[in-house]
């Protein structure tokens, strides 16, 4: 939870420069690239940590593009506040089964935030298919969060996952 404090607070003063989107634009195609900036400014800002971490540490470039992307479910989502999504998270970590209730069943902008916060990475993957990104990406993005991919997916996957976490 202390982890999300500080995360709140350092995406209150998120900012890009010229050279990350420099970077941005190496890795992405020009649709993709508009869709990233479509994101929150703290949501491009965490994408471009993890993929700017894992580029570091020797990853190729489909590892690289999916650290931009995994977080592409959330774009579009202006319900999808910093405020709203610390709610999200307080409650699926409290109180998970009303959780659950508003996601799917709730109305307004938290529901509609929950959902998105909840359903990103299945979202994004589905976004990123009807763009004709690779496959092998599109897996990445999809099982971001939790749950097993295929062997081939496994190593690049727990990468992903550990730079996410750092960001
Ligand atoms: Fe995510
Ligand atoms: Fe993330």
């Amino acid at each position: 939870m202390l982890k999300r404090v500080r995360q709140f607070i350092r995406g209150m003063f998120a900012s890009l420069s010229e050279n990350d989107y420099t970077f941005i634009a190496d890795y992405l195609t020009k649709p993709e690239f508009a869709l990233f900036r479509t994101m929150s400014r703290y949501d491009q800002k965490h994408a471009l940590n993890v993929a700017g971490y894992l580029a570091e540490n020797g990853a190729g470039t489909p590892l690289v593009r999916a650290g931009l992307l995994h977080d592409i479910g959330k774009a579009e989502c202006p319900e999808l506040t910093l405020v709203r999504r610390s709610v999200a998270v307080f409650l699926e970590w409290q109180a998970p089964q009303e959780a659950v209730v508003l996601a799917e069943r709730g109305r307004g902008k938290l529901a509609r935030a929950m959902a998105v916060h909840r359903d990103h990475p299945a979202l994004g993957a589905a976004r990123l298919e009807t763009m004709n990104v690779d496959a092998y990406i599109v897996t990445l993005v999809r099982w971001h969060q939790n749950g097993e991919a295929s062997a081939e997916a496994a190593a690049d996957l727990e990468r992903l996952r550990a730079a996410d976490e750092l960001f």
